[in-house]
Protein backbone atom coordinates (compact mmCIF):
# COMPACT_ATOMS: atom_id res chain seq x y z
CA UNK A 1 0.00 0.00 0.00
CA UNK A 2 1.34 3.58 -0.88
CA UNK A 3 0.60 6.90 -0.74
CA UNK A 4 -0.15 9.21 -3.57
CA UNK A 5 1.14 13.04 -3.30
CA UNK A 6 -0.18 16.11 -5.38
CA UNK A 7 2.87 18.08 -7.30
CA UNK A 8 2.81 20.38 -4.44
CA UNK A 9 3.35 17.74 -1.93
CA UNK A 10 5.88 15.76 -4.25
CA UNK A 11 8.06 19.28 -4.31
CA UNK A 12 7.80 19.59 -0.58
CA UNK A 13 9.42 16.20 -0.52
CA UNK A 14 11.69 17.01 -3.34
CA UNK A 15 13.05 19.80 -1.28
CA UNK A 16 13.15 17.31 1.32
CA UNK A 17 10.77 19.45 3.68
CA UNK A 18 8.86 16.17 5.48
CA UNK A 19 5.53 17.19 5.81
CA UNK A 20 2.66 16.24 3.17
CA UNK A 21 -0.60 18.29 4.44
CA UNK A 22 -3.77 16.32 4.11
CA UNK A 23 -4.99 18.65 1.00
CA UNK A 24 -1.84 16.99 -0.39
CA UNK A 25 -2.57 13.45 -0.04
CA UNK A 26 -4.50 12.23 -3.18
CA UNK A 27 -4.86 8.73 -2.22
CA UNK A 28 -3.73 6.79 0.88
CA UNK A 29 -4.70 3.86 2.96
CA UNK A 30 -7.36 3.77 5.97
CA UNK A 31 -5.58 2.97 8.35
CA UNK A 32 -2.00 5.33 10.44
CA UNK A 33 0.87 3.11 9.45
CA UNK A 34 4.57 3.58 7.54
CA UNK A 35 4.44 3.48 3.96
CA UNK A 36 6.59 4.75 0.92
CA UNK A 37 4.81 8.14 -0.53
CA UNK A 38 4.97 8.47 -4.44
CA UNK A 39 3.95 10.89 -6.64
CA UNK A 40 3.77 10.34 -10.34
CA UNK A 41 7.20 10.03 -10.96
CA UNK A 42 8.16 7.23 -8.80
CA UNK A 43 8.53 6.72 -4.76
CA UNK A 44 9.75 9.78 -2.96
CA UNK A 45 10.59 8.50 0.47
CA UNK A 46 9.16 6.31 3.55
CA UNK A 47 7.01 8.50 6.03
CA UNK A 48 4.85 8.05 9.04
CA UNK A 49 0.97 8.57 7.63
CA UNK A 50 -2.03 9.30 10.22
CA UNK A 51 -5.14 10.03 8.22
CA UNK A 52 -6.57 11.83 10.85
CA UNK A 53 -3.49 14.38 11.03
CA UNK A 54 -3.49 18.00 9.54
CA UNK A 55 0.06 16.91 8.44
CA UNK A 56 -0.99 13.53 7.16
CA UNK A 57 2.37 12.51 6.15
CA UNK A 58 5.49 13.05 8.16
CA UNK A 59 8.52 11.22 6.15
CA UNK A 60 11.58 10.03 8.01
CA UNK A 61 13.89 9.02 4.33
CA UNK A 62 14.13 10.57 1.21
CA UNK A 63 14.92 6.99 -0.50
CA UNK A 64 13.17 5.04 -2.20
CA UNK A 65 15.42 1.96 -0.62
CA UNK A 66 14.45 -0.66 3.11
CA UNK A 67 11.93 -1.60 5.02
CA UNK A 68 10.04 0.98 6.53
CA UNK A 69 10.44 -0.01 10.00
CA UNK A 70 13.71 -1.33 9.56
CA UNK A 71 15.05 2.55 8.05
CA UNK A 72 12.95 3.89 11.02
CA UNK A 73 14.31 2.10 13.61
CA UNK A 74 18.11 2.75 11.81
CA UNK A 75 17.14 6.36 12.26
CA UNK A 76 16.65 5.79 15.93
CA UNK A 77 20.05 4.23 16.21
CA UNK A 78 21.88 6.66 14.68
CA UNK A 79 20.16 9.35 16.74
CA UNK A 80 21.53 7.50 20.02
CA UNK A 81 24.46 6.99 18.83
CA UNK A 82 25.43 10.80 18.42
CA UNK A 83 24.34 11.13 22.04
CA UNK A 84 26.52 8.32 23.34
CA UNK A 85 29.53 10.05 23.72
CA UNK A 86 28.03 12.83 26.21
CA UNK A 87 26.27 10.55 28.24
CA UNK A 88 29.21 9.09 28.93
CA UNK A 89 30.70 12.19 29.78
CA UNK A 90 28.08 13.84 31.98
CA UNK A 91 25.99 10.41 33.34
CA UNK A 92 24.52 12.99 35.49
CA UNK A 93 23.12 14.99 32.98
CA UNK A 94 20.32 15.78 31.15
CA UNK A 95 20.32 15.81 27.23
CA UNK A 96 17.69 15.38 24.45
CA UNK A 97 18.42 11.85 22.57
CA UNK A 98 15.74 11.95 20.11
CA UNK A 99 14.20 15.37 18.67
CA UNK A 100 11.69 14.14 16.16
CA UNK A 101 11.99 15.87 12.86
CA UNK A 102 15.45 16.77 13.29
CA UNK A 103 16.72 13.53 13.67
CA UNK A 104 15.13 12.04 10.92
CA UNK A 105 12.16 10.70 13.57
CA UNK A 106 8.72 12.36 13.30
CA UNK A 107 6.86 12.64 15.99
CA UNK A 108 9.27 11.32 18.75
CA UNK A 109 10.71 12.81 21.47
CA UNK A 110 13.45 11.06 23.96
CA UNK A 111 14.96 13.14 26.71
CA UNK A 112 18.09 11.52 29.33
CA UNK A 113 17.75 12.97 33.14
CA UNK A 114 20.52 11.51 34.96
CA UNK A 115 20.22 7.88 33.86
CA UNK A 116 16.24 8.15 33.47
CA UNK A 117 14.32 8.34 30.23
CA UNK A 118 10.93 10.10 29.20
CA UNK A 119 9.50 9.45 25.63
CA UNK A 120 6.75 11.18 24.06
CA UNK A 121 5.26 9.42 20.80
CA UNK A 122 2.88 11.83 18.95
CA UNK A 123 2.27 9.95 16.21
CA UNK A 124 -0.71 7.49 15.33
CA UNK A 125 1.60 5.81 12.83
CA UNK A 126 4.13 5.67 15.40
CA UNK A 127 2.06 4.40 18.30
CA UNK A 128 2.25 0.78 17.26
CA UNK A 129 6.22 0.44 16.76
CA UNK A 130 6.93 2.13 20.54
CA UNK A 131 7.52 -1.64 21.97
CA UNK A 132 10.18 -1.77 18.63
CA UNK A 133 11.72 1.96 19.58
CA UNK A 134 11.85 1.07 23.24
CA UNK A 135 13.45 -2.26 22.13
CA UNK A 136 16.50 0.30 20.33
CA UNK A 137 16.77 2.73 23.25
CA UNK A 138 17.51 -0.54 26.00
CA UNK A 139 20.35 -1.76 23.44
CA UNK A 140 21.92 1.33 23.02
CA UNK A 141 21.68 3.30 25.79
CA UNK A 142 21.99 2.74 30.11
CA UNK A 143 18.76 3.65 31.25
CA UNK A 144 17.45 2.94 34.93
CA UNK A 145 14.46 3.35 33.86
CA UNK A 146 11.79 4.80 30.50
CA UNK A 147 8.78 6.48 30.90
CA UNK A 148 6.36 7.14 28.68
CA UNK A 149 4.76 10.63 28.80
CA UNK A 150 2.20 10.75 26.62
CA UNK A 151 -0.04 13.04 27.85
CA UNK A 152 0.31 16.04 25.22
CA UNK A 153 -2.78 17.41 23.72
CA UNK A 154 -1.70 17.01 20.36
CA UNK A 155 -2.04 13.17 20.86
CA UNK A 156 -5.79 13.44 20.82
CA UNK A 157 -6.20 14.91 17.53
CA UNK A 158 -4.53 11.76 16.37
CA UNK A 159 -7.17 9.46 18.34
CA UNK A 160 -4.56 8.62 20.77
CA UNK A 161 -4.85 8.00 24.34
CA UNK A 162 -3.39 10.79 27.10
CA UNK A 163 -1.23 8.89 29.31
CA UNK A 164 1.42 8.66 31.31
CA UNK A 165 3.22 4.51 31.50
CA UNK A 166 6.60 2.95 32.63
CA UNK A 167 8.47 0.67 30.17
CA UNK A 168 10.94 -0.85 32.76
CA UNK A 169 12.38 0.52 36.25
CA UNK A 170 10.76 2.79 38.75
CA UNK A 171 11.12 6.25 37.76
CA UNK A 172 11.93 8.50 40.59
CA UNK A 173 9.90 11.22 41.98
CA UNK A 174 12.33 13.45 41.14
CA UNK A 175 15.57 13.52 39.50
CA UNK A 176 18.69 15.30 40.51
CA UNK A 177 20.54 16.17 37.37
CA UNK A 178 23.62 18.11 37.39
CA UNK A 179 24.51 21.15 34.62
CA UNK A 180 27.68 22.24 34.91
CA UNK A 181 28.56 23.60 38.95
CA UNK A 182 24.97 23.73 39.38
CA UNK A 183 22.46 20.72 39.99
CA UNK A 184 18.68 20.77 40.06
CA UNK A 185 15.48 18.57 40.72
CA UNK A 186 13.42 17.58 37.85
CA UNK A 187 10.12 15.99 38.38
CA UNK A 188 9.74 14.19 35.39
CA UNK A 189 6.36 13.15 35.50
CA UNK A 190 4.29 15.99 36.29
CA UNK A 191 7.05 18.79 35.11
CA UNK A 192 6.38 20.95 31.55
CA UNK A 193 7.56 19.03 28.45
CA UNK A 194 9.34 16.33 29.55
CA UNK A 195 10.09 17.65 33.12
CA UNK A 196 12.49 20.65 32.32
CA UNK A 197 14.04 22.86 29.24
CA UNK A 198 16.59 21.33 28.15
CA UNK A 199 17.14 22.97 25.01
CA UNK A 200 18.25 26.16 26.70
CA UNK A 201 21.07 24.35 28.86
CA UNK A 202 24.16 25.43 27.17
CA UNK A 203 22.67 29.41 27.12
CA UNK A 204 21.94 28.90 31.10
CA UNK A 205 25.92 27.42 31.14
CA UNK A 206 27.15 30.71 29.27
CA UNK A 207 25.54 33.14 31.96
CA UNK A 208 27.93 32.12 34.59
CA UNK A 209 30.32 34.25 32.17
CA UNK A 210 28.83 37.25 33.90
CA UNK A 211 29.02 38.79 37.18
CA UNK A 212 27.90 41.61 38.62
CA UNK A 213 25.47 42.65 41.58
CA UNK A 214 21.48 42.23 40.63
CA UNK A 215 20.39 39.72 38.06
CA UNK A 216 16.75 39.05 37.45
CA UNK A 217 15.38 36.04 36.03
CA UNK A 218 12.39 36.39 34.31
CA UNK A 219 9.83 33.44 33.18
CA UNK A 220 12.24 31.51 35.85
CA UNK A 221 10.48 28.06 35.98
CA UNK A 222 12.56 26.08 38.57
CA UNK A 223 15.15 29.08 39.34
CA UNK A 224 17.17 27.09 36.54
CA UNK A 225 18.65 30.67 34.86
CA UNK A 226 19.19 31.38 38.06
CA UNK A 227 20.70 29.06 39.80
CA UNK A 228 23.76 29.76 36.98
CA UNK A 229 23.27 33.42 37.66
CA UNK A 230 23.51 32.90 41.72
CA UNK A 231 27.32 31.83 41.17
CA UNK A 232 28.34 35.04 40.40
CA UNK A 233 25.77 37.68 41.53
CA UNK A 234 25.07 38.87 44.40
CA UNK A 235 21.54 39.15 44.01
CA UNK A 236 19.01 37.49 41.72
CA UNK A 237 15.31 37.64 41.69
CA UNK A 238 13.35 34.96 40.17
CA UNK A 239 9.90 35.60 38.70
CA UNK A 240 7.51 33.22 37.24
CA UNK A 241 3.56 32.97 37.25
CA UNK A 242 3.52 29.60 38.55
CA UNK A 243 4.26 28.99 42.61
CA UNK A 244 4.70 25.63 42.14
CA UNK A 245 7.73 26.10 40.18
CA UNK A 246 8.90 29.03 42.19
CA UNK A 247 8.44 26.60 45.28
CA UNK A 248 11.06 24.25 43.20
CA UNK A 249 13.53 27.09 42.38
CA UNK A 250 13.70 27.81 46.01
CA UNK A 251 14.34 24.16 46.59
CA UNK A 252 16.69 23.97 44.06
CA UNK A 253 18.88 27.21 45.55
CA UNK A 254 18.72 24.87 48.69
CA UNK A 255 20.43 22.09 47.02
CA UNK A 256 22.97 23.98 46.18
CA UNK A 257 23.75 26.25 49.16
CA UNK A 258 22.89 29.35 47.60
CA UNK A 259 21.20 32.08 49.57
CA UNK A 260 20.85 34.42 47.28
CA UNK A 261 17.67 33.82 45.13
CA UNK A 262 14.30 35.51 46.18
CA UNK A 263 11.62 34.20 44.27
CA UNK A 264 9.04 36.64 43.12
CA UNK A 265 4.99 35.24 42.49
CA UNK A 266 4.05 37.62 39.52
CA UNK A 267 2.98 38.00 36.05
CA UNK A 268 6.35 39.00 34.47
CA UNK A 269 4.43 42.01 32.14
CA UNK A 270 2.95 43.71 35.41
CA UNK A 271 6.28 43.27 37.18
CA UNK A 272 8.36 44.42 34.89
CA UNK A 273 6.13 47.82 34.76
CA UNK A 274 6.21 48.20 38.23
CA UNK A 275 9.84 47.68 38.33
CA UNK A 276 10.02 50.14 35.67
CA UNK A 277 7.84 52.92 37.44
CA UNK A 278 9.90 52.21 40.76
CA UNK A 279 13.24 53.06 38.47
CA UNK A 280 14.68 49.82 39.51
CA UNK A 281 18.04 48.45 37.63
CA UNK A 282 19.55 45.30 37.57
CA UNK A 283 22.95 44.35 36.06
CA UNK A 284 21.82 41.77 34.36
CA UNK A 285 18.58 40.35 32.95
CA UNK A 286 17.06 36.81 31.33
CA UNK A 287 13.75 36.72 29.56
CA UNK A 288 12.85 33.05 28.75
CA UNK A 289 8.74 33.23 28.19
CA UNK A 290 6.39 30.70 26.72
CA UNK A 291 5.74 30.92 23.00
CA UNK A 292 3.66 33.66 23.13
CA UNK A 293 3.11 32.70 19.53
CA UNK A 294 1.32 29.18 18.56
CA UNK A 295 0.67 29.52 15.23
CA UNK A 296 0.50 31.95 12.21
CA UNK A 297 -1.91 33.95 13.37
CA UNK A 298 -0.47 34.66 16.60
CA UNK A 299 2.46 36.41 15.36
CA UNK A 300 1.17 39.61 14.97
CA UNK A 301 0.25 39.69 18.76
CA UNK A 302 2.82 37.41 20.11
CA UNK A 303 5.45 40.38 18.35
CA UNK A 304 3.96 43.06 20.41
CA UNK A 305 3.92 40.91 23.46
CA UNK A 306 7.95 40.22 23.15
CA UNK A 307 8.35 43.59 22.41
CA UNK A 308 6.98 44.91 25.25
CA UNK A 309 9.32 42.77 27.61
CA UNK A 310 12.23 43.27 25.44
CA UNK A 311 11.35 47.11 25.32
CA UNK A 312 10.92 47.52 29.63
CA UNK A 313 13.64 45.30 30.52
CA UNK A 314 16.23 47.27 28.34
CA UNK A 315 14.59 50.38 30.44
CA UNK A 316 15.70 48.59 33.53
CA UNK A 317 19.42 47.82 32.56
CA UNK A 318 22.30 50.51 33.25
CA UNK A 319 24.62 51.56 31.19
CA UNK A 320 27.03 48.02 30.31
CA UNK A 321 24.19 45.84 31.68
CA UNK A 322 23.11 42.63 29.72
CA UNK A 323 19.95 41.36 28.44
CA UNK A 324 19.26 37.50 27.41
CA UNK A 325 16.67 37.27 25.83
CA UNK A 326 15.02 34.32 24.06
CA UNK A 327 12.17 33.43 21.91
CA UNK A 328 10.91 29.63 21.44
CA UNK A 329 7.59 30.36 19.19
CA UNK A 330 9.13 29.08 15.37
CA UNK A 331 7.01 31.25 13.95
CA UNK A 332 8.57 34.30 15.03
CA UNK A 333 11.36 33.44 12.64
CA UNK A 334 15.01 34.58 13.73
CA UNK A 335 15.13 37.84 11.55
CA UNK A 336 11.88 38.92 12.90
CA UNK A 337 12.67 37.87 16.56
CA UNK A 338 15.57 40.38 15.62
CA UNK A 339 13.99 43.19 13.99
CA UNK A 340 11.55 43.16 17.39
CA UNK A 341 14.65 43.50 19.34
CA UNK A 342 16.12 46.71 16.97
CA UNK A 343 12.38 48.83 17.33
CA UNK A 344 12.54 47.58 21.09
CA UNK A 345 15.69 48.99 21.48
CA UNK A 346 15.14 52.19 19.16
CA UNK A 347 11.60 53.05 21.18
CA UNK A 348 13.90 52.90 24.58
CA UNK A 349 16.01 55.27 23.24
CA UNK A 350 19.12 53.05 23.79
CA UNK A 351 22.08 51.85 21.99
CA UNK A 352 22.26 47.96 22.30
CA UNK A 353 25.28 45.81 20.59
CA UNK A 354 24.34 41.86 19.98
CA UNK A 355 27.10 40.20 21.95
CA UNK A 356 26.39 36.61 20.65
CA UNK A 357 23.10 34.95 18.59
CA UNK A 358 22.29 31.33 19.90
CA UNK A 359 19.75 29.18 19.61
CA UNK A 360 18.90 25.39 21.24
CA UNK A 361 21.98 23.14 22.48
CA UNK A 362 23.61 20.90 20.11
CA UNK A 363 21.42 17.89 21.00
CA UNK A 364 18.41 19.51 19.31
CA UNK A 365 19.28 19.23 15.73
CA UNK A 366 18.35 21.62 12.93
CA UNK A 367 17.60 21.07 9.21
CA UNK A 368 18.34 23.15 6.97
CA UNK A 369 15.22 22.44 4.52
CA UNK A 370 12.85 22.18 7.32
CA UNK A 371 12.82 25.80 9.30
CA UNK A 372 10.21 24.74 11.86
CA UNK A 373 13.50 22.50 13.78
CA UNK A 374 15.29 25.86 14.37
CA UNK A 375 12.47 26.97 16.76
CA UNK A 376 14.91 28.91 19.65
CA UNK A 377 16.42 32.13 19.19
CA UNK A 378 18.62 33.13 22.64
CA UNK A 379 20.43 36.85 21.75
CA UNK A 380 22.92 38.10 24.36
CA UNK A 381 22.97 41.99 24.60
CA UNK A 382 24.47 44.85 26.05
CA UNK A 383 22.89 47.71 26.47
CA UNK A 384 25.74 50.90 25.99
C1 LIG B 1 9.97 28.60 28.75
S1 LIG B 1 9.55 28.43 30.43
C2 LIG B 1 10.98 29.00 31.24
C3 LIG B 1 12.08 27.99 31.28
C4 LIG B 1 13.23 28.32 32.18
N1 LIG B 1 13.80 29.63 31.93
C5 LIG B 1 14.31 27.26 32.10
O1 LIG B 1 15.40 27.53 31.57
O2 LIG B 1 14.03 26.14 32.54
C6 LIG B 1 8.37 29.68 30.70
C7 LIG B 1 7.95 29.92 32.13
O3 LIG B 1 7.15 31.11 32.13
C8 LIG B 1 6.13 31.00 33.09
N2 LIG B 1 5.09 31.98 32.70
C9 LIG B 1 4.19 31.88 31.70
N3 LIG B 1 3.49 33.03 31.57
C10 LIG B 1 3.98 33.88 32.51
C11 LIG B 1 3.70 35.23 32.86
N4 LIG B 1 2.78 35.94 32.21
N5 LIG B 1 4.40 35.77 33.86
C12 LIG B 1 5.34 35.08 34.52
N6 LIG B 1 5.66 33.81 34.22
C13 LIG B 1 4.99 33.21 33.23
C14 LIG B 1 5.73 29.54 33.09
O4 LIG B 1 5.19 29.18 34.34
C15 LIG B 1 7.09 28.86 32.79
O5 LIG B 1 7.68 28.46 34.00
Amino acid sequence: MKIRVSPRGAARLLARHPWVYKSDVLEGPDAPGLYPVQANKGVLGLALYSPASEITVRAFSFMDAGRPQEVLLENLRHALQQRKAAIAREPQGSFRLVHAEGDLLPALVLDYYAGHGVLQVGSAALEPLTGALVGVIQSEIPLQSLLAKNDQKSRSLEGLPLEIKPWWGQTPSSVLVQEGTVRYRVDLEAGQKTGAFIDQRDNRLRMQAFKGKTALDVFSYHGSFALHLAQNFEQVIAVDSSAAALRRALENAQVNGLTNITPKEANAFEFLREEEKRGTQYNLIVLDPPAFAKGKRDVERAYAAYKEINLRAIKLLPSGGILATASCSHHLDEPLFYQMLSEAAADAHRTVRVIEKRGQGWDHPVLLNVPETQYLKFAILETL
